[in-house]
């Protein structure tokens, strides 16, 4: 059986499926529930300064994307950090790193962007025997407009200052969560491992309206007609969150930092293909959100299974295996030749597939053969970009079939090359024949 034990910035788990700090985690009541069903770690829900505690909407707080199914596929939400008394919020999460220790118990903090702040609250958590610290600079609503989280998030000098203070004044590896509303996610996570941080994670949410009420024109959730911006979350991130990742994963300037990943894992696939990008762990909020804590055993007991069948025998065989295989357009090899192939025997003759070609692509799908219907792929005409497979109700109908070297290609009236050729020496490539150019210049030696 594959070992999916985890060890991320010295914090072990026996298992990589952590909690995001939000609902699930904002008290003991649900984070004893979360391990009791098989949870590796929680990131406690983000606690902040002493006082007072936060106010929150007392209407709606969520709005949401379906997919036709009633599936949820995106969340948006308003809510704020914890709105618990802090001393009660440690109270508790000290009993439970008590009763859990082979539990991930990590406190997202966020207070304002002042270094007594940050000094007077650090000692408070350590008190809690908490396994590490996790800086809230994501949070893009509510929080922001304070001066605190997105905000903080999106000046690395201000990431790189507090990263610096956390390490200075606790003893906890500290790591910082990043905001996702931001050009370049390089730079931040290059600021917070200047400031010495442990490890980065994201992306917390991306700042968003849902939809809006076409009967009383407020934005949702409406709050007495009137709504603001919230974070999106769920399935519907998770292309943003991997990208996010492989960036900082691929980044020379941050190679090596550890990566927490979020945003939309659903199932074991989801954290597998995380891990694969680089993430060392995984961190899950919107489906246990939507389907409950229990959502872990199918994520535990499907990775465990795939990499069984794969032979991975623990997680370091899979972290960052596809991080050498992202690489920047330029450099995608222009000589591979593939064409869709479409499998008579599963085709439904739905049409979809033709509409798609004809009216958006290159015209490269039959509807009509000899007066009746009939979908197959006309070669000579066929580009490949495989938008016919993704319009295709039925799955695995339509497949790509890579040329082989050698063959000839239909449209082009080429044989495909065996090399690879990419658009830094393409001969269309203004670039490419100016460096020709001045090789040719060049005096031979
Ligand atoms: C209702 C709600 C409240 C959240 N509160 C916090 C929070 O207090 N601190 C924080 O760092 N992230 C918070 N998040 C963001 C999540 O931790 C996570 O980064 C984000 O939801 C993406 O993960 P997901 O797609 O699995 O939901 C919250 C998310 C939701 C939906
Ligand atoms: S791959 Fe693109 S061009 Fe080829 S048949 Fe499908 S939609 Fe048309
Ligand atoms: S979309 Fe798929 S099922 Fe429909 S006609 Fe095309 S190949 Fe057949």
């Amino acid at each position: 059986m594959a070992d999916i034990r985890n060890t991320f910035v010295g914090i072990k788990s026996p298992n990589p499926f952590w909690l995001a700090s939000a609902p699930p985690t904002d008290k003991a009541y649900n984070v004893e529930r979360a391990f009791k069903a098989g949870w590796g770690g929680v990131v406690w829900k983000t606690l902040g300064e002493e006082g007072p505690p936060i106010v929150n909407v007392n209407g709606p707080r969520y709005g949401a994307i379906w997919g036709a199914d009633r599936r949820l596929l995106g969340l948006n939400n308003i809510e704020l950090i914890t709105d618990r008394d802090l001393q009660t919020n440690l109270r508790e999460m000290k009993q439970v790193k008590k009763n859990w220790p082979d539990r991930a118990l990590v406190a997202s903090i966020m207070v304002p962007c002042e270094e007594a702040s940050w000094k007077a609250i650090l000692p408070l958590v350590e008190e809690t025997e908490c396994d590490g610290i996790e800086l809230n600079f994501g949070c893009p609503h509510g929080m922001s407009e304070r001066g605190m989280g997105a905000a903080v998030g999106q000046v690395p000098e201000y990431i790189e200052m507090v990263a610096r203070w956390c390490k200075q004044y606790t003893r906890m590896p500290v790591i910082v969560k990043l905001t996702p509303n931001i050009t370049d996610i390089r730079y931040p996570a290059r600021a917070a491992n200047k400031g010495g941080a442990d490890a980065v994670s994201l992306i917390n949410t991306i700042s968003s309206i849902v939809s809006v009420d076409l009967d009383t024109f407020s934005p949702e959730p409406s709050i007495d007609g009137k709504g603001s911006h919230g974070g999106y979350c769920g399935p519907a991130v998770k292309p943003i969150a991997l990208n996010m990742v492989a960036e900082i994963a691929r980044d020379p300037q941050t190679r090596g930092l550890p990566i927490s990943g979020i945003g939309g894992v659903t199932t074991w696939r989801d954290a597998a293909e995380f891990l694969a990008l680089g993430a060392g762990n995984v961190q899950v909020c919107t489906a246990a959100m939507t389907y409950g804590f229990k959502i872990v055993q199918e994520m535990i007991a499907g990775l465990e299974n795939w990499m069984d069948e794969k032979g991975h025998r623990s997680l370091d065989d899979v972290i960052g295996r596809a991080t050498p295989n992202v690489t920047d357009w330029q450099y995608l090899n222009l000589n591979y030749v593939a064409k869709a192939r479409i499998d008579q025997e599963l085709c439904i003759k739905c049409g979809r597939c033709h509409i798609a070609c004809e009216d958006t692509s290159h015209q490269a799908i039959t509807s009509m053969v000899e007066g009746v219907r009939h979908f197959e792929v006309m070669e000579d005409e066929c580009v490949g970009c495989n938008l016919c497979v993704n319009v295709c109700p039925v799955e695995g109908c339509i497949d790509m079939v890579p040329l082989a070297p050698g063959v000839l290609d239909q449209r082009t009236g080429r044989p495909v090359q065996p090399t690879y050729a990419n658009w830094t020496q393409h001969p269309n490539n203004p670039t490419a024949r100016a460096a020709a150019a001045t090789q040719v210049a060049e005096p031979a030696e």
